[in-house]
């Protein structure tokens, strides 16, 4: 079997830590090309992960990189322009998130997609762990009970000074918001992945520490369908650390402690059992695998765009709550 041959774009942080890797080391998956603004960057990236080509421009590596399919690392706003120009040209594509902006730019994708019916989908890999497969079957056993509770913090301090290349993150106009769309879009997937979306939302978010246009702390809560309330928040305005995400129900409850250790806690009325299930070592591997095996034998891959956008939607109905107050329907939309 020929190997799905990859143009990775964008050279940064996570290509260099875990997606330049994840592309060469997943069966059936080579990574040959690599597309950065950054020469030396893209120079550096195919050198260490044993491509061939690199190139500075999207539109040449597009036409001329021998890829089978492209994986966007690029900001946040440059990803659904990116992915457009990838399927123009006939790729599959997997994007990092969150997916895009807004959701009306993410509709322009999905569209895309399919009316040529080529692959995509989004890098939410959480979708693959072990500890989420374990609360979907804890969900599925109806060992909780009826759910009354979900609760997700995340608290971290960044402060990038401009000329930091991370500085992107804090620009309204390249990232869509802070910390939400940070680490609050992967907790946001987990939580809609195991439960579904919300009804109704309510937030607060604030610039409490940091003078930037997108939030430093905010504090999310939501009406699930089943009555189950949900609280979110999600911060860079803490030089303390906390990362937790938990699943409250009448009988049982299930805390991801913290987020991305795979250590679980299961408490049975008083009861508490740990449970260990890490995550790969690079968690972006089994994503790339699961992505070249849906191309490979035609099947779904774990994040389709129809189920990224929903972090989007979500995100939209942040937005909205936070410019004019109040509370904020989420909007039924199929794709
Ligand atoms: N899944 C995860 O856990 C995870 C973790 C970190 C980042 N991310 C996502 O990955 C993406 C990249 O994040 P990062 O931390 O690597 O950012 P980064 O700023 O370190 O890297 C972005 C790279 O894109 C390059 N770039 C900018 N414009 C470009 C263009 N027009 N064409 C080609 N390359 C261009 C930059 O030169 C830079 O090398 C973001 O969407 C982010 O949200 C995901």
């Amino acid at each position: 079997m020929e190997d799905i041959k990859w143009l990775l774009v964008g050279a940064g942080d996570i290509a260099q830590k875990r997606v330049g890797a994840a592309l060469r080391d997943a069966q059936h998956s080579k990574l040959v090309a690599v597309c950065d603004l950054n020469e030396e960057k893209a120079r550096s990236l195919v050198e260490e992960f044993s491509g061939e080509q690199y190139f500075t421009s999207l539109d040449d590596a597009l036409v001329k990189s021998k890829c089978d399919a492209v994986y966007i690392a690029t900001p946040v706003h440059l990803h659904i322009p990116q992915a457009l120009l990838s399927i123009d040209a006939g790729f599959p594509v997997l994007v990092e998130k969150p997916l895009s902006l807004t959701v009306e730019e993410g509709k322009t994708l999905i569209m895309k997609a399919k009316s040529t019916g080529i692959t995509a989908a989004t890098s939410y890999y959480r979708r693959l762990f072990p500890a989420y497969q374990y609360t979907k079957q804890m969900l599925e056993n109806q060992e909780f009970g009826p759910l009354v509770l979900v609760r997700m913090v995340y608290d971290s301090w960044f402060s990038p000074e401009p000329s930091d290349p991370k500085y992107w993150r804090v620009v309204k106009g390249k990232s869509g918001s802070g910390p939400i769309s940070d680490m609050g879009s992967h907790m946001l997937d987990v939580m809609i992945g195991l439960i579904g979306m919300p009804e109704r939302l309510i937030v607060l978010c604030d610039h409490l520490v940091h003078d930037w246009e997108v939030e430093d702390t905010s504090s999310i809560l939501m009406m699930m369908p089943n009555g189950a309330q949900a609280y979110a928040s999600f911060n860079w305005s803490s030089k303390t650390w906390r990362h937790e995400f938990e699943l409250v129900g009448r009988e049982a409850r299930l805390a991801w402690f913290p987020y991305d250790s795979g250590n679980l806690k299961k408490t049975v009325g008083r009861e508490i059992t740990d449970l260990a299930l890490p995550p790969a070592g690079n968690v972006h591997l089994p994503l790339v695998q699961d992505f070249v095996d849906a191309l490979i034998l035609g099947k779904q891959p774990v994040c389709p765009l129809s189920e990224g956008i929903k972090v989007n939607i979500l995100m939209d109905a942040i937005q909205k709550s936070a410019l004019e107050g109040g509370e904020v329907a989420i909007p039924e939309i199929e794709f």
